[in-house]
């Protein structure tokens, strides 16, 4: 492998983007003052916040992998198609929360190195949280590593989920699956971040999750932490963006089942 997609150098990289993004986000935090804009409908925004990280992280990259793809929430495709490396970025994932002055947000940073994930970082700058992971190399929070829960049976399991931006025109927007998975859970989560609701099924703080109408920049570095961390990672229906579920492997298996049985 040549020297800039060394994994070690990917990585640190990706941590020192990640934080320093997590600080545009703070300087931005339960500002008054933040600008808040919609994008596809009302439930669907960006803030001064998102774009100011974004073309931070993209500057950074560039600089220092000048031969990278990159693919970016609200820039889109850029850079060199033909590279090695695939940089895959939500430069702030939660802008809901975010624009409620709510902490659970996140800045996602996914590498891929030949199509295949090879670094994730997810940076929770409120939280102080940050999760990272290189392929076959296991995953960690903080410095310290992480193994998903052991959680057996769907009744003793924390689950979250999330609901598509088109869910007031669209039916098909995951009201159906929750009113019948919900009763079947300990507790059902909406925690507003695909990066962190995946790292929390890494770290067990969750025993599985699910959504439909994802996007690459939602999941791409949060489904190798949790599969680095020994959870279970799939899409569930190939029709509505990316659906993905993940979990401890016996809560991932029952969760899976039982979103097959119905769309
Ligand atoms: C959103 C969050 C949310 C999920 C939405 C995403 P954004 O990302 O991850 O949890 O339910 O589907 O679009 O817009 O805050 O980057
Ligand atoms: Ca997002
Ligand atoms: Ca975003």
């Amino acid at each position: 492998m040549e020297s800039n997609c060394d994994t070690l150098t990917l990585l640190l990289a990706a941590k020192e983007i990640a934080l320093a993004a997590g600080d545009i986000h703070l300087r931005y935090f339960r500002d008054p003052d933040l600008r808040i804009d919609a994008k596809f409908n009302d439930s669907d925004i960006v803030t001064t916040a998102d774009k100011e990280a974004e073309s931070f992280i993209i500057g950074e990259i560039l600089s220092r992998f000048p031969d990278s793809e990159i693919l970016s929430e609200e820039s889109g495709e850029g850079g060199n198609v033909r590279a090695r490396l695939r940089w895959i970025i939500d430069p702030l994932d939660g802008t809901t929360n975010f624009s409620q002055g709510l902490p659970m947000f996140s800045v996602s940073i996914g590498v891929q190195v030949d199509g295949l994930d090879t670094v994730g970082v997810v940076y929770a700058p409120k939280l102080g949280e940050l999760f990272e992971a290189v392929a076959g190399k296991g995953a960690y929070l903080n410095g310290r590593p992480i193994e998903c829960s052991g959680k057996r049976r769907l009744a003793e399991a924390v689950v979250a989920t999330g609901f598509p931006v088109d869910k007031d025109t669209n039916p098909d927007n995951n009201l159906s699956q929750t009113v019948r998975i919900a009763p079947k859970l300990r507790g059902l989560r909406r925690l507003g971040s695909a990066a962190l609701d995946l790292c929390y099924v890494a770290a067990g703080f969750l025993d599985g999750y699910w959504e439909m109408n994802l996007h690459e920049w939602d999941v791409a570095a949060g489904r190798l932490i949790a599969a680095e961390a020994g959870a279970l990672y799939s899409l569930w229906r190939p029709d509505r963006g990316i659906s993905a579920v993940a979990g401890s492997p016996d809560i991932f298996t029952q969760l899976s089942l039982e979103l097959m049985k119905q769309h």
